[in-house]
């Protein structure tokens, strides 16, 4: 890591200024792939083209970013980053005390961003108080999406607690259909690890997985929690390994399983697919976490680029990111909610109205929670250790509870 970071800062002391024109390209990179991923990025190409400025795209697929991670770090030590990136939460910090991204106060101070913004959202953007990205959206992640049809057709009822998924899930599989929609990947087994753990309430959640505590990673809940994961895991397909999160999602949406637990980027799917919510689908906080919120806020960082036209489009892009019209009609696409306050609800769904006003209201009780799965609540390395963890528990079944908190602790305990 250490060796990784000097190369990345020599590289960023290369990176200097600058010539002079107008219109600028911008280079972005972002793994918004999917169907519902691609109709949002396309509404900030749009806006970029319209401004007279190109987009030079940079998609690297796969679901949460990993494979873009790696892209970027190459083409960071080669002294060439894009003029921004899709980085999020503690990796914005890493990137920053690394030397490589721009700051963005100027445009901030021109578009009121500390007023616009909730605090939560400001202080992720900004690396030594000044900003260096710009957010896109708050996707709460702690959803569960849901096939009414099915539901239906088993006799089952929407579960609101991890012990009565268990109820449900059986009764559906007894119906014919798969109960739980799920990909296997470690960013999708940790995402609905993240969601069990969430059910033993915010202090729990905030002990493991912000403060890393050896003795909450050790407890007796953890075992359960993990106890809980196995359980769930019976009412996967057998399809289930390597599946993208999209294809799982359209399970969903073509009646084939019951559920997936997933962030409201699932909602840009069922909104591509034309579906509506509360007819066709149904959405409802993940079995026995209504009282919390698990965030995940998308933000395009801006890295330090020579071209001077480049770097101007790059201030138009940063301020166009933070533009009512950009703020609404991305969020539509994406299942997200705008990361700017007092926004026009009137176009969003009932799922959209309802993570609004849980942000609100968990915002006001402490139970905001940083996203583990999606890169909010840890550095990097910390993040990787829960999530091998993880799925090397859910694949491998002679794997007890017990040993499994174990290797978490010892693996987060060498991570940090
Ligand atoms: C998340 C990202 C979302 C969504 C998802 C699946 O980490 O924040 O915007 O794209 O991955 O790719």
């Amino acid at each position: 890591m250490k060796k990784f970071a000097s190369a990345l800062t020599a590289a960023a002391l290369t990176i200097g200024a600058a010539n002079t024109s107008s219109a600028g390209q911008v280079e972005v990179l972002h793994w918004w792939t999917s169907g519902g991923e691609a109709a949002s990025i396309n509404v900030l190409k749009d806006l970029m083209k319209k401004e007279g400025h190109t987009w030079k795209d940079f998609a690297v697929a796969g679901g949460a970013g990993e494979s873009a991670m790696t892209v970027l770090k190459s083409r960071a030590i080669s002294g060439n980053p894009p003029a921004g990136a899709q980085i999020k939460g503690p990796t914005i910090q890493e990137w920053g005390d690394l030397g490589f991204l721009t700051n963005l106060d100027d445009v901030a101070k021109a578009g009121q961003w500390d007023q616009v913004l909730p605090t939560v959202v400001s202080d992720t953007m900004k690396h030594d108080g000044h900003y260096v990205a710009a957010p896109v959206n708050v996707h709460r992640v702690n959803w569960m999406w849901s096939n009414p049809e099915i539901f239906r057709k088993a006799g089952a009822t929407i579960p609101t607690s991890w012990k009565q998924f268990l109820v449900e899930a059986e009764k559906i599989k007894a119906a014919g259909f798969t109960p739980l929609a799920h990909g296997g990947q470690a960013w999708q087994d940790a995402t609905l690890f993240e969601a069990i753990a969430l059910e033993k309430g915010a202090n729990f959640y905030n002990s493991a997985f912000v403060d890393l505590s050896d003795k909450t990673l050790r407890s007796e809940d953890m075992i359960d929690v993990f106890r809980t994961f196995r359980a769930v895991r019976d009412y996967v397909d057998a399809g289930f390994s390597g599946r993208d999160w999209n294809i799982a999602t359209s399970m969903v949406i073509n009646g084939e399983a019951a559920m997936q637990i997933m962030g409201d980027w699932a909602k840009g799917e069922f909104t591509a697919a034309n579906k509506r919510a509360g007819v066709d689908y149904l959405c409802s906080p993940a079995p026995g976490t209504h009282d919390t919120y698990t965030f995940n806020i998308d933000s395009i960082a801006m890295f330090k680029i020579k071209n001077k036209d480049n770097q101007a489009a790059q201030k138009d892009l940063a301020r166009l990111i933070l533009e009512p019209e950009f703020q609404e009609t991305f969020n539509l696409n994406k299942g997200s909610i705008p990361a700017r306050l007092n926004m026009p609800r009137d176009k969003f769904d009932s799922c959209a109205h309802s993570s609004m006003d849980a942000f609100v209201a968990t915002s006001a009780a402490n139970t905001l929670l940083p996203s583990m799965a999606h890169g909010m609540s840890t550095p990097a390395m910390a993040q990787g250790a829960i999530y091998d963890v993880v799925t090397n528990f859910f694949n491998s079944p002679s794997m007890t509870p017990e040993k499994a908190v174990d290797v978490l602790a010892r693996a987060v305990k060498s991570s940090l």
